[in-house]
């Protein structure tokens, strides 16, 4: 997992620099600085692959070219919840397949390395780093192990704010 949708700020020339600048020197590379933009924003708007070139003294290519390799770098903001479905290996052998074809039913979606349902992002994720307890899902960067779509429908409600 190259990094989770966590940040609410809203998008600043300001802000990024101070981000950026928050950096410790030997991070002070193409893929942290992304990371942590989008950390701070949720995402990685436009505006910030000038922000990035110019403080790393790299051209904007080299930029683009880390934030389109990294699927777990977003461009666009994330929506309100977003559901990582991890389908390596040992959550394989824990059932991970079983859980992915009920969540499929029970929210209408093929799930694909991204998928929505409503407000809702499924996106396929390869290892959440919890596989000893899979089948592993996270929902807004909150990790849940031994999962069944009973855990998952009961996540995403808790993460949209609706009431058991
Ligand atoms: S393989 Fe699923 S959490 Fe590691």
């Amino acid at each position: 997992m190259v990094s989770d949708v966590v940040g609410q700020e809203p998008w600043s020339p300001e802000a990024a620099l101070r981000a950026l600048e928050a950096l410790p020197v030997e991070e002070r590379l193409i893929l942290p600085s992304l990371q942590r933009l989008q950390a701070t924003f949720g995402y990685v708007p436009d505006e910030a692959i000038g922000t990035v070139a110019e403080f790393l003294n790299v051209s904007r290519a080299e930029v683009v070219g880390v934030l389109t390799y990294y699927h777990d770098l977003r461009q666009t903001p994330p929506p309100a919840v977003v559901v990582q479905v991890c389908v390596a290996e040992a959550c394989q052998a824990q059932g991970v397949r079983d859980l992915v074809a009920d969540i499929e039913r029970e929210f209408g979606i093929a799930l694909e390395a991204e998928s929505h349902a409503g407000a809702v992002e499924f996106d396929k994720a390869y290892c959440l780093g919890d596989c000893a307890l899979g089948p592993a899902i996270m929902v807004n960067g909150r990790l849940i192990g031994r999962c069944d779509v009973e855990r998952v429908k009961a996540a995403v409600d808790a993460a949209q704010g609706v009431m058991p």
